[in-house]
């Protein structure tokens, strides 16, 4: 005869800290099944009843998120940037003005081809992903370890990482792939020559440099800009590591370089690096040797010099590497006002791939995780529910635009420039002059609405004008 009897498999364990379900209620024990015991064997029905286990073999079905597409396998770690050099003359980012101000950042390192269990030692473009947390907002920088980069046309990036990455066929990596992209798009000659030098393989995370690669610009609510390229320098020089000693830790020790990091910041030697900007005015574009819009090329170091404007430290070591490191979210897009993009084609592309990689990948309220959050007061009331929502979600405020219920502050760079029109002299009536004659031709209705528009800008912009 069967005995069918409700038991438990194990005993519940006695542990020091009292064991909760998810849910918050308490667990007989995380080593604990329920089921219909088959007779005195181990064998049994496990019961739709025991919410517990269906939740833990559930929750353990959904506990990846997807790999990035590229920059899979990372180290990250915390750590600060102090300003050494007063830029206000070129910038108004308040983080970069003020010398000895202090901001804190988190750092993510990465290769480019392999997935995210792939090994640190391989010939590889390092990446270099910095979050400043600012008291302005996020400013990112998603850099590389070398100064250029293989493709100016950015419809050209899905292509070029297939030819790094795996055969459709074989699953595995394949150098005729990799050669014939490149032989077909030889603007990539410049990198390739960075990739196979020494500087292909770094000895340490802590021993790279972190380019910008491309053109960015610093600039001020005046008007005045400048053309701008970063660099990041560590101060502990350039470590390189030979073919052969690298071949054999990617078998031997896959996460080398993680763990190298990790190691050093945990003893408190804590690498730094040197920041600095190489700039060009907005006049000096057209005869420069290089087209500055095109990241294949560098800036020649003797015409721009390198001018060092404050120190990065790494710190602090994530006190969990999901939460902190995988799910967090940089983009090209992220800057504080003070900074800004150039033309430069493939940035502009980024600028819209990472946040869209973003939404896919950790999901559309990404920036409301840790890692990801500004330190400053944010007031978005217009992007707001989702998946995730644990912000407030603006509580009763109007969820859409111009509402009078309550009007919403706006950045003050825009008045700065009407108080200026309005210091010239006629200023204000020359602006409101040079619209006029654009008016005249366009229909009734629109008219009248684009007066109210302005009647009502001049209003809010100087509290019913200067
Ligand atoms: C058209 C050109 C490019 C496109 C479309 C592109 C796109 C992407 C995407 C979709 C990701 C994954 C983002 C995520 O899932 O969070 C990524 C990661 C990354 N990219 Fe690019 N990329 C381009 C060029 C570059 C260049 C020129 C650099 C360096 C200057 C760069 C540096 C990085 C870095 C460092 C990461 C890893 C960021 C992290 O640590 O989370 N990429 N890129």
């Amino acid at each position: 005869m069967v005995c069918i009897n409700l038991s438990v498999s194990t005993p519940p364990k006695l542990s020091r800290k009292l064991t909760l379900c998810s849910l918050g209620q308490p667990s007989s024990g995380p080593g604990v099944v329920r089921q219909i015991r088959y007779g005195d064997t181990n064998g049994g029905l496990v019961v739709l009843s025991d919410t517990q286990t269906i939740e833990v073999l559930a929750h353990f079905a959904r506990e990846r998120i997807p790999e990035r597409s590229v920059h899979a396998k990372a180290a990250g770690a915390f750590g600060e940037f102090e300003v050494l050099e007063d830029i206000s003359d070129l910038t108004d980012a308040d983080f970069l003005t003020g010398i000895g101000k202090k901001t804190k950042l988190l750092t993510r390192i990465s290769t480019v081809g392999g997935e995210k269990g792939s090994s640190d030692t391989v010939r590889d473009v390092r990446g270099w992903a910095t979050k400043f947390y600012t008291q302005e907002g996020i400013q990112d920088f998603v850099f590389n370890d070398l100064p250029v980069f293989f493709i100016r046309d950015p419809i050209k990036f899905p292509s070029m990482n297939r030819s790094h990455k795996r055969h459709p066929q074989t699953n595995v990596p394949d150098n005729s792939m990799f050669w014939d992209f490149h032989k077909n798009n030889p603007e990539g000659i410049h990198a390739l020559m960075h990739l196979f030098g020494p500087r292909g393989i770094p000895a340490s995370l802590r021993n790279i440099n972190g380019f910008g690669v491309h053109t960015y610009t610093l600039n001020k609510s005046d008007g005045s800009y400048v053309y701008v390229k970063w660099h990041f320098k560590p101060d502990d020089g350039i470590k390189t590591m030979d073919s052969k000693t690298a071949v054999r830790l990617a078998g031997e020790e896959p996460d080398y370089h993680v763990k190298d990091l990790f190691n050093a910041i945990n003893r408190g030697d804590y690498p730094t690096w040197s920041v600095c900007i190489q700039v060009m005015k907005p006049e000096e574009v057209n005869s420069a040797p290089i087209d500055i819009f095109d990241c294949t090329y560098t800036w020649p170091y003797e015409k721009y010099p390198l001018r060092r404007i404050g120190r990065l430290t790494l710190n602090k070591n994530p006190d969990n590497y999901f939460q902190d490191i995988e799910q967090a979210c940089f983009s090209p897009s992220n800057m504080v006002p003070g900074i800004g993009p150039s033309a430069d084609p493939v940035l502009q592309a980024r600028m819209f791939s990472y946040p869209d990689a973003q939404r896919y990948r950790v999901g559309p309220n990404y920036f409301q995780l840790p890692p990801n959050r500004p330190i400053n007061k944010v007031y978005a009331p217009y992007v707001r529910d989702g998946p995730g929502t644990m912000n407030g979600n603006y509580g009763s405020d109007p969820d859409y635009i111009f509402s009078q219920l309550r009007p919403v502050a706006q950045s003050k760079k825009a008045r700065k420039l009407w108080e200026i029109m309005c210091r010239e002299g006629d200023g204000k009536e020359q602006f409101l002059h040079n619209i006029m004659p654009t008016l005249v031709d366009v229909p009734d209705r629109l008219r009248k609405e684009v007066l109210g528009k302005l009647i009502y800008l001049a209003r809010f912009l100087s509290g019913i004008l200067c």
